[in-house]
């Protein structure tokens, strides 16, 4: 793997190991407030970066492009600020709420980049 699809790959494992223990120490714990967070760290940190990784994997020039890059960092900044910052909102910190909502937005952002290095492929039939 290289380029974006390996840069992915990696975000996606960090994602899966931080989600599971997340979920063990809720289970062990009897407290499921962070379900939230763990809830998207495993689906939209693990799964959604596994699921880019192997899109670029299958589409090699895609993913050694400017813009399979750029992707990558809107969508990993904005992920990692979103989670983490949805860890502390949980915990009662409502000021980071601002800080959750932006990010919101930066993962957006990062969703349409994705639409946008995919259409090619979807153009190519
Ligand atoms: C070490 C493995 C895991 C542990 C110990 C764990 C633990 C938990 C716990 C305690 C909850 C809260 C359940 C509740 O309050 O109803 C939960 C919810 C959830 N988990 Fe995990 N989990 C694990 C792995 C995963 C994986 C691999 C995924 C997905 C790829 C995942 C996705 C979810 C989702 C989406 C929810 C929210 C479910 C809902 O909305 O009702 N978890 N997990
Ligand atoms: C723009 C980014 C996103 C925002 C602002 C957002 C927001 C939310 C909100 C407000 C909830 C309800 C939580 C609750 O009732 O406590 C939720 C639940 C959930 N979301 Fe998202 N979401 C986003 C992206 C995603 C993505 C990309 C996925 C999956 C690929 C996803 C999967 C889930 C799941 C599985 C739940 C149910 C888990 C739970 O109830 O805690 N979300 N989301």
């Amino acid at each position: 793997m290289t380029g974006a699809a390996r840069q992915f790959f990696i975000l996606a494992l960090c994602y899966a190991v931080a989600g599971m223990v997340l979920g063990i120490v809720m289970a062990a714990s009897h407290d499921h407030g962070e379900m939230p967070t763990h809830a998207h760290i495993m689906v939209a940190g693990w799964v959604m970066s596994s699921i880019f990784a192997f899109f670029y994997h299958l589409f090699p020039a895609i993913g050694a492009s400017r813009l399979a890059r750029a992707h990558f960092w809107v969508q990993s900044v904005s992920g990692i600020v979103l989670v983490v910052s949805l860890f502390f909102l949980l915990q009662g910190n409502d000021q980071i709420e601002a800080i959750t909502a932006l990010a919101s937005f930066g993962f957006l952002i990062g969703m349409l980049m994705f639409v946008w290095n995919a259409l090619p492929v979807l153009k190519a039939g």
